[in-house]
């Protein structure tokens, strides 16, 4: 997949233009921008440090050339000529390659308009493209707003790590979730 690939435009709930598209180098700010702020704000994800701009070029480096070798696929949401938020699948590795696994973040202010279902729809018709079988993601115990978008996706609970995850000073269990996407 090249990048820069418009996927599909379309109004959120909030009456903004949003484009779903490919990643493109010229993301590169606002995506550094996203990540830290994510940092900053405690959401629930596992990044808990703030990256440099040659650690997101890096970054961004690797994830264009796996996405254009067809390695991986990434979606993010654009509004107002900024990416706001960010999906990405690939297959797990080997004999557990049929298992792909999902990552998905909004920025504040763009949450909660349905932006993150339309990204999971989007990202979900390129699974079996890449060989994916079935979406497997981790999610925060505590974290209801994912949990809710997750379920209503499709995705069921599976189980947990206990107390797999610190944050804030606290123990949280870590909770499994997959979604069978080939048709039998
Ligand atoms: C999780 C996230 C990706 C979801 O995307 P989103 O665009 O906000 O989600 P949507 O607007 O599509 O849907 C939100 C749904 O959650 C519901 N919701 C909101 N708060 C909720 C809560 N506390 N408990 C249960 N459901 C809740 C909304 O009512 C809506 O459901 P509906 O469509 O049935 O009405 C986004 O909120 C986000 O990036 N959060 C911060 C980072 C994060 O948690 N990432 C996930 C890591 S696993």
């Amino acid at each position: 997949m090249q990048p820069d690939t418009i996927l599909r435009k379309y109004t959120d709930r909030k009456g903004r233009e949003v484009i779903l598209r490919t990643p493109r180098w010229s993301d590169l700010d606002d995506m550094l921008d996203f990540i830290n702020s994510l940092v900053e704000e405690e959401a629930m994800i596992a990044v808990d440090t703030k990256k440099t701009r040659n650690e997101e070029i890096e970054w961004v480096a690797t994830n264009l050339k796996r996405l254009e070798k067809d390695e991986h696929m990434c979606v993010v949401a654009e509004v107002d000529g900024h990416m706001v938020g960010s999906t990405e699948i690939g297959p797990r590795f080997g004999r557990l390659k049929h298992y792909g696994t999902l990552g998905i973040s909004l920025k504040k202010g763009y949450r909660e308009s349905g932006i993150g279902q339309e990204m999971m729809k989007e990202i979900e018709k390129h699974a079996p493209r890449l060989g994916i079988e079935y979406l497997a993601l981790e999610v925060f115990g505590t974290n209801e707003r994912a949990i809710h978008v997750y379920e209503k996706m499709g995705y069921k609970q599976i189980g947990a790590y206990p107390d797999g995850i610190k944050y804030c000073g606290e123990y949280v269990d870590s909770v499994f979730m997959y979604k069978k996407i080939k048709k039998n």
